[in-house]
């Protein structure tokens, strides 16, 4: 079989699809209250087109796809690929990364087609912190999102919580008791300066120390944890008894660059080998040829940088070194 193996010998198994760079909240680290420009319709890959990609990605090895943003559900009609993804040879994870708040009523359809699994944004369990951090929205209606995909079986469900010094790092311990009370695991993930490395990220990036500090502060027993399905980067903790997990995801502080197994496509269609890096590969001039496709994920291997600069530009050492052609939302 072939595989997509990088320089570094990293195999890669998980492919990133981003829908729309568009988003129904402004999120404090993601995106400017005023919003951005966002890419023109006609830019965007049409599902079709999409699914052209993934079938490359599926016959090099690509495993595990999941669909992203800014946020996926805004983007209409996502059942006709998450239907296509499911029908790829090998597929064994089809996962969205969301933030909730269009999810309950779609839920059990999203399923019914073919989805796996969601990760949900949560950052505070605080109605009216909810409203600062991400300006738009509704906590409750995000609630509903969480308990609708429990109850239409997109298992496991991963709650993706953003820690921000100064914000909801006192939260810390209202998130551990929820995965002390339910099956659900949080995951505690450290501010990235990603396409803006600017005051907001240097005065709210808090290291995740704070979390297993907490925890013993609580008096709770933490256990290594084993790993929920799909879990990359994450680093899985479960505490004695408890129903779920958490885990602490640290791209900034502890990289985890060396296990490595993700690419992405954007919603403009580029391929990204990195995150962190401004390298992409556009794959318009590809689309109807299986073998352009499959050369450009090769090539993908070949320019697939190893590691990011993110630690160094914490100590100070590395300021030149933040891409900022692109925010998270335009990445996915
Ligand atoms: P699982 O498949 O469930 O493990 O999901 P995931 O963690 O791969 O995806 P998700 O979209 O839920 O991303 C969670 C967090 O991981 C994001 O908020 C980012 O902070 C971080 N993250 C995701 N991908 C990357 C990456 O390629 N590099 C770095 N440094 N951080 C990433
Ligand atoms: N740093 C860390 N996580 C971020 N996300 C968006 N922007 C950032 C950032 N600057 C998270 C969202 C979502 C996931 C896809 O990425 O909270 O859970
Ligand atoms: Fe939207 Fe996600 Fe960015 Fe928040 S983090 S603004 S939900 S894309």
């Amino acid at each position: 079989m072939p595989a997509l193996v990088d320089r570094f010998g990293r195999t890669h198994t998980y492919l990133r699809i981003s829908v729309t760079d568009r988003c129904n909240f402004r999120c404090l680290y993601c995106m400017p209250e005023e919003g951005m420009q966002f890419m023109d319709q006609e830019k965007l890959l049409t599902y079709p087109q999409i699914l052209e990609v993934a079938g490359a990605a599926a016959r090099l090895g690509i495993r595990k796809f999941r669909i992203t943003g800014g946020e996926p559900l805004v983007r209409p009609g996502l059942e006709q690929l998450i239907a296509g993804l499911a029908e790829l040879p090998g597929v064994k994870d089809i996962s969205l990364t969301t933030n909730g708040l269009l999810l309950a009523p779609q839920a059990r359809k999203l399923k019914d087609t073919g989805l796996h699994r969601v990760n949900i944004s949560l950052d505070t369990l605080d109605a009216a912190r909810f409203r600062f951090i991400a300006r738009r929205g509704d906590l409750t209606r995000v609630l509903e999102g969480v308990e609708a995909a429990a109850e239409a079986g997109l298992q496991p469900i991963k709650l993706n919580c953003v820690l921000l010094k100064g914000v909801n790092e006192d939260e810390i311990g209202r998130f551990l008791k929820l995965s002390v009370d339910q099956p659900l695991h949080i995951r505690f993930i450290e501010y990235m300066p990603i396409g803006h490395d600017d005051e907001n990220w240097r005065s709210h990036y808090l290291p995740l120390s704070r979390v297993l500090e907490e925890a013993e502060k609580l008096g709770y027993a933490v256990e290594q944890a084993q790993a929920p399905t799909g879990s990359g980067p994450s680093e899985d903790y479960k505490i004695a008894g408890a129903a779920g997990t958490f885990g602490l995801i640290h791209p900034v502080s502890n990289h985890f660059c060396q296990n490595c197994n993700r690419l992405r496509l954007t919603a403009d269609g580029n391929i990204k080998p990195c995150l962190y890096w401004v390298d992409e590969l556009n794959v318009r001039p590809a689309l109807g040829s299986q073998e352009a496709l499959e050369a450009l994920f090769r090539r993908a291997m070949d320019i697939k940088p190893e590691n990011h600069e993110m630690a160094a530009l914490l100590a100070g050492e590395a300021q030149s070194h933040v891409p900022t052609e692109r925010r998270m939302s335009q990445i996915g």
